[in-house]
């Protein structure tokens, strides 16, 4: 079983030429059929928790483009919800939560985490039975640093200076909050692989704006413990870490966390890139922003890409999610080329 998925056999360390392809945030607004089943859920929260419309959202990307990798559709934010902490989605203004202090780490309870995430493990099966054979399906969540930086401030911030701060007045609650995450997080991943995933990312969407010791003590320690976690009941399935913003902590971020394949964004020069993928396999790194441009700018970026990681495990993805003014035109015109590569 398996043998076909494409996205596996890559992120295992085989090249495929085209390249595997699938996008972050392939589901969501810049599809109509997305905003109509969003509609129907009610809010945000009741999508993620409700299995048949997150199925439903989580398969419109595979049938209308047919990507070779289904993600869960799920938030990364439903960890500190189960673990207690209150959330909700504001329109137009993204996540907001009540704010944490020092204290608030003891509180945090553990006892109904999975019990609250049942209706994800639900999808997860539902989708493994419902996806075509030859389609990857990746679980995934946050990685502690990215989801506590939401857990302390509230909300999104533009630099996380309210978390980094947490960090440097009380080091010994950050590291507590840390490995809370880390270990609930890691059992999070076991049951989505448990349920049915092929593969697992762990986006560490804000790893970029650390300092050094705080990048090794909040980003990789964590997703370090994490790996080994997964690792030690499930040897054989892939992680894909995405610490965005890591710059030249790229280099050695596999070696130090155990991750399989790394998630690169946008600002990654492919010639790193490529001797990145001397350690194993790379997924990206379009930048979002070609997609939306649409034209010359999206094929340029597109065949850089093609050109300088095409010969090695490379999975074709975007640099960070797609955003909702992308163009669905601009999406099959990427699929287009990168499929029609050979040619
Ligand atoms: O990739 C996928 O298609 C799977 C689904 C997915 C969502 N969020 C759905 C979503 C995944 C993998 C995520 C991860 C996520 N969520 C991250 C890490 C990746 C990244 O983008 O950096 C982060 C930081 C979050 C937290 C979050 N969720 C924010 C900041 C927002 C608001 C911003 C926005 O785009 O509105 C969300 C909401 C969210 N998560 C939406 C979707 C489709 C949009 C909400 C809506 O439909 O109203």
């Amino acid at each position: 079983m398996g043998d076909e998925r494409k996205v596996l056999q890559v992120l295992k360390g085989e090249t495929r030429f085209p390249p595997p392809i699938w996008m972050m945030r392939q589901a969501g607004r810049y599809l109509p059929e997305y905003r109509e089943t969003r509609k129907r859920a009610g809010s945000f929260l009741d999508l993620c928790y409700n299995p048949e419309l997150a199925v439903e959202v989580t398969l419109q990307p595979i049938r209308r483009f047919g990507f070779d990798a289904a993600i869960l559709f799920s938030d990364i934010l439903v960890v500190p919800h189960a673990l207690g902490r209150d959330l909700r989605f504001e329109e137009g203004r993204g996540p907001m939560m009540t704010p944490m202090s020092p204290r608030d780490v003891e509180q945090l309870n553990r006892e109904r985490f999975h019990v609250n995430l049942s209706p994800v493990y639900e999808t997860v099966r539902e989708l493994r039975s419902r996806l075509p054979r030859e389609t990857t399906l990746l679980g995934f969540c946050g990685a502690p640093w990215t989801v506590a930086t939401y857990m302390i401030a509230g909300h999104g911030t533009p630099d996380q200076a309210p978390a980094r701060l947490f960090g440097y007045r009380d080091p010994e609650a950050m590291k507590r909050l840390l490995e809370t995450l880390a270990e609930c997080s890691a059992e999070y991943l076991i049951r989505q692989i448990d349920a049915g995933a092929d593969a697992v990312q762990v986006f560490d969407s804000w790893s970029g704006v650390l300092d050094e010791a705080s990048f090794d003590a909040y980003c990789v320690a964590p997703v370090a413990m994490m790996v080994r976690k997964v690792r030690a009941v499930h040897p054989q399935v892939p992680i894909i870490g995405f610490p965005k913003g890591g710059g030249s902590r790229y280099d050695d971020y596999r070696e130090k966390t155990g991750v399989s394949a790394l998630g690169l964004d946008w600002t990654v020069p492919l010639a790193q890139a490529r001797r990145l993928q001397g350690g194993g396999a790379v997924q990206g790194n379009l930048d979002p922003m070609r997609l939306v441009a649409g034209g010359a700018a999206l094929d340029m970026g597109v065949d850089a890409i093609l050109e300088v990681l095409g010969s090695g495990p490379l999975v074709f993805n975007l640099g960070h999610g797609i955003t909702p003014e992308a163009p669905i035109e601009n999406v099959e015109r990427m699929l287009r080329r990168v499929r029609g590569a050979w040619r």
